[in-house]
């Protein structure tokens, strides 16, 4: 009997296209991993989507000046054809906007409301007075108070990992008006998860739930059982599970106007609609994949390990009737050419368009990324060490060796397999070695470690290259051709156990080499066997397995790297704004001011409080440029001054007015002077 599995990949936001970073944490070893398990004939649902809620969608349409809808329309198709290009073998790759999906995670709301799984509570909140919008998550940023990182968002510090809530931010800011948000009391429903925490402690530190054993704890990366257990010793708090926003799936409940389920409920529930949408279309049971003794087996980048490792089991535990995640094996993340990819910054090798430019290479791309895949740190991909890979290990030892054993035998036995004759020691240890390799290479996937299992499969390639060097058989060939029959048929045998051992991680070249042989792929119970190819069987010709990769292409590539960096300065511009009319624009009093003094504010490293005069009077003004003026070089200065701003205090100091600045794409700050020598208060229209 098989075994059954629900593999999920990380739903991908649908806010912009798939960088390598992604696909090396994500997406490649999920496919891999379910490679193997179909070559072990396992029963495998592979499920993915695009994830097309949340503030992260709605905020990239401001960015863009367009529409949620627009966004996630574009970046679905980009993303599901980067994939398929890629040949990434999801069962089903779906989206949440589906009404399959809006339907199943409605019902799951209600099933847990029903149950009193939830916890209504009126909280403040905080609010744009001039948007009229409560601020989730994403739409309020602020100073982390774990790490003091500026700009933390209201949901995590991507810098420290904290988990926050928008009301634990140090000086919050609306990301809609750029303003201080007020309060605002407003409903949610809550999930409790600190009564959880007794149940969650056990099952990840022992793997075991209501007295059984269901995971080991050691099979789970140190990176995920860290973090879970720093979340829970840390004490779990109630989290919000619906939002105040009007883009995602409503909450299905009455007295929820303008309220929809918080993305991290949402979005897992993905897995489960993306599962039965897969099960309708082929005729098969989805509750089977996700009931009973299926393994449930979550591929993340290490940015989502909470929500997976504990907020979706409770959930799920709270539905009852579901698995809980047997492994849950997080990322690191990977670098670019010495830079965190960045998507704002255009830091990034996109797979759409390395696809594009490159439809031949795809799993010289899959190995490399492989070869480089950052399991248990961050790691780097460069263009030379893809350069490197490809043409020191994938061609001069996969390609090399495979070229030789099929040309060699096509030269000297017209591409019909010899038979082996009596062996030698050579022989009986090369055929002893190939035997270790399928439990070596098994034991290594099942335990997430694809680096070392594609490693692996590399060695025995190398095993083949050894061979054929301390045979020689082209040297034999022109005195014993009874001893080359012999090497052959191994090399060849060999050669056949390529196309099983490298199929989960290079299943095009697997297939390539299979045509070289005229061989159909095979599973792997017949990895390890030294009788995969019949005496006499037809070879056919074989062609060039693995280009080598030019100088050139390394230099187009990072030629186009900065290139796209340098054009992106355009776009990182905001759109323009909402039209205004000419009476709004004349309420504001703008005038020129010179600076006579300025000191900095205590424990506030961006503010300077600054002595105005204004032609008019000499005001105070607390101004946000410490960073990039120190007092003494501004003294003096020609500004220009919004008036009548109502007075604000700003940590503790009443600011009157407000020095305007102009801001480049690289984020530096400058006066705005008058061009000619013009003394202070006059007016600026
Ligand atoms: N969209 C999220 C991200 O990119 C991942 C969602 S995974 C799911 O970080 F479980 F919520 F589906
Ligand atoms: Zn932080």
């Amino acid at each position: 009997m098989s075994q059954k599995y629900t593999v999920t990949a990380a739903l991908p936001y649908a806010n912009g296209p798939l960088h390598l970073g992604h696909v090396a944490g994500v997406y490649l070893p999920a496919d891999i991993f379910v490679r193997f398990l179909r070559l072990k004939n396992e029963d495998v649902a592979f499920v993915c989507g695009s994830d097309e809620h949340g503030a992260a969608i709605t905020l990239r349409a401001k960015k863009e000046g367009t529409t949620p809808q627009a966004i996630v329309d574009k970046y679905h198709g980009i993303n599901k054809k980067a994939f398929s290009d890629f040949d990434i073998s999801f069962d089903i790759y779906t989206r949440t906007s589906t009404d399959l999906h809006k339907k199943t995670a409605q019902d799951y709301f209600k099933v847990l409301n029903d149950k009193g799984s939830f916890i209504k509570k009126t909280t403040e909140q905080y609010y744009d007075e001039e948007f009229n919008q409560f601020l989730a998550d994403r739409y309020i940023t602020g100073t982390c108070p774990s790490c003091s990182k500026e700009g933390a968002y209201g949901d995590q510090c991507e810098k420290c990992g904290s988990d926050l809530s928008p009301t634990d931010l140090i000086n919050p800011i609306s990301t809609l008006s750029g303003k201080t948000p007020t309060l605002k009391e407003t409903s949610h429903w809550f999930l409790p998860m600190d009564q959880h925490e007794a149940w969650l402690k056990e099952w990840i530190k022992e793997g075991t739930f209501e007295g059984k054993q269901l995971h080991n704890p050691k099979d789970w990366r140190n990176q995920v059982n860290g973090q879970c257990m720093s979340w829970i010793d840390g004490g779990l708090h109630p989290r919000a599970m619906t939002r105040d926003l009007d883009w995602g799936v409503k909450v299905p409940v009455e007295g929820a106007d303008g309220k929809v389920l918080y993305v991290w409920l949402d979005a897992p529930i993905g897995y489960i609609s993306a599962t039965k949408e897969w099960a309708e279309k082929n005729n098969k049971d989805w509750k089977e994949y996700w009931t009973g003794d299926s393994k449930l087996v979550h591929f993340i980048g290490k940015d989502n390990i909470v929500f997976h490792a504990i907020i979706f089991p409770i959930l799920l535990k709270e539905h009852g009737g579901f698995v809980l995640p047997d492994n849950v094996p997080a990322y690191e993340f990977l670098n670019l050419e010495g830079d965190k990819f960045s998507t704002s910054r255009n830091w990034a090798v996109w797979l759409h368009e390395f696809m594009e430019a490159n439809p031949d290479k795809k799993d010289e791309l899959k190995y490399v990324l492989t070869s480089i895949a950052p399991e248990s740190k961050d790691a780097e991909f460069t263009w030379k060490e893809f350069q490197a890979r490809i043409n020191n290990e994938l061609a001069d030892v996969l390609g090399n060796f495979v070229n030789r054993a099929v040309v060699l035998s096509n030269k000297y036995f017209e591409g019909k397999v010899p038979s082996r004759g009596e062996l030698t020691d050579v022989d009986t240890d090369v055929l002893a070695q190939l035997k270790t390799y399928p439990e070596k290479i098994e034991k290594l996937i099942r335990a997430y470690k694809l680096r070392e299992a594609q490693a692996e499969a590399m060695n025995l390639a190398r095993l083949g290259n050894k061979y054929l060097a301390e045979t020689e058989p082209w040297k034999l060939a022109k005195t014993d051709m009874a001893r080359v029959e012999t090497i052959m048929n191994i090399a060849l045998q060999i050669t056949a156990n390529l196309t099983i051992a490298f199929q989960p991680f290079l299943p095009q070249k697997a297939s390539t080499i299979a045509e070289f042989l005229g061989l159909d792929l095979l599973k792997w119970d017949s990895l390890g066997s030294d009788a995969l190819l019949a005496d006499g069987h037809q070879l056919n010709k074989p062609s060039i397995l693995i280009s080598k990769i030019e100088d050139k292409f390394v230099e187009e590539q990072i030629a186009t790297l900065e290139a796209s960096k340098l054009a992106n300065v355009e776009t990182t511009f905001e759109p323009q704004k909402d039209e205004t009319s000419f009476d709004d624009f004349m309420k504001m009093d703008i005038r020129v001011g010179e600076i006579i003094s300025a000191e900095k504010v205590k424990k506030a490293n961006k503010l300077l409080k600054l002595t105005v005069d204004t032609g008019l009077d000499k005001r105070t003004v607390v101004s946000g440029i410490a960073e990039h003026y120190s007092p003494e070089e501004v003294i003096g200065k020609k500004v220009s001054i919004l008036m009548n701003l109502a007075p604000r205090k700003i940590r503790g100091v009443e600011s009157q007015g407000m020095i305007l600045m102009a801001e480049n794409d690289k984020g530096e700050l400058s006066f705005i002077s008058p061009e000619k020598n013009f003394g202070a208060g006059g007016e600026i229209r």
